[in-house]
């Protein structure tokens, strides 16, 4: 059988902003703006070979663009999560009809809160992070779900940023890019980090696919760095999407399809 590697996405609602902020001021955002960048993005996805599968504005749901939080898929099953963000819990529930043809759901359940951009997926070994967003009960729920699986869940600790990838991301082959000043590094033992540029804390959200690496276009310095280690780098602007404290990987959610 062939797979294919599919990532969801949703259009930009129109209320973004009114979305959560955490660790950044509130900005105006230029919407008609960033719905040319969320289409750009898809568009730099698809020449990633990507199927993009592009679901409608939530309107009354101003983070829904940022669908990686609310579900978590591995190639067994579907998590819808239960966000830390209560003004984003309705966004889980929305996601469930696009996956249901896809995977099994499973969903994270009070007290717990766990959000996707505290997920770390490198093989069978998943980060996660102990966030403002994401608490130990999350934690252990993803456990209970995904150890009888065999995957390995590592719990990280995060401060100074929003989710664990803000913090850091897989570049493959073994290596971590990160923040090292945003997380509990030792807990990524075993791997290697190659550090961001100094000039760019907000730098280590980047989307690995085979040889390629999609970043935001405002890091240049760390894109050079990445660059170094022998991918190919792409860049995508992603700049209104950043005042409301998003990042390259929570606009999609991207799994194995048939
Ligand atoms: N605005 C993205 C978030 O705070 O979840």
């Amino acid at each position: 059988m062939l797979y294919m590697l599919t990532a969801l996405t949703r259009a930009v609602s129109r209320s973004l902003a009114s979305c959560e902020l955490t660790w950044l001021n509130r900005e105006p955002i230029n919407i008609e703006l960033a719905i040319i960048q969320h289409t750009l993005y898809e568009e730099a996805l698809a020449a990633m070979g990507l199927r993009v599968i592009s679901l409608p504005e939530q309107p009354d749901l101003p983070d829904a663009v940022f669908v990686e939080d609310p579900l978590f898929v591995v190639d067994e099953l579907a998590i819808l999560t239960r966000m830390g963000a209560e003004s984003r819990r309705a966004e889980s529930e929305s996601l469930a009809a696009a996956i249901a043809p896809h995977r099994p759901i499973r969903q994270i359940a009070p007290p717990a809160t766990l959000e996707g951009g505290d997920i770390m997926r490198i093989g069978r070994d998943i980060f996660v992070g102990l966030s403002t967003r994401t608490n130990a009960e999350g934690i252990l729920q993803l456990r209970h779900e995904l150890e009888p699986l065999g995957y390995r869940i590592l719990p990280v600790e995060v401060h100074g940023c929003l989710h664990l990838k803000s913090a850091c991301c897989s570049i493959g082959d073994g290596l971590v890019l990160a923040n090292r000043a945003w997380l509990d590094a030792e807990a990524l033992e075993g791997y290697t980090i190659v550090d961001v540029d100094p000039r760019e804390p907000s730098a280590a959200n980047v989307l690995r696919i085979g040889n390629a690496v999609l970043m935001p276009a405002a890091f240049p310095h760390t894109r050079s760095d990445v660059a170094r280690e022998g991918l190919d780098v792409r860049t995508v602007d992603i700049s209104e999407l950043m005042k409301a404290e998003a990042a390259i990987t929570c606009s999609s959610v991207i799994f194995e399809t048939a």
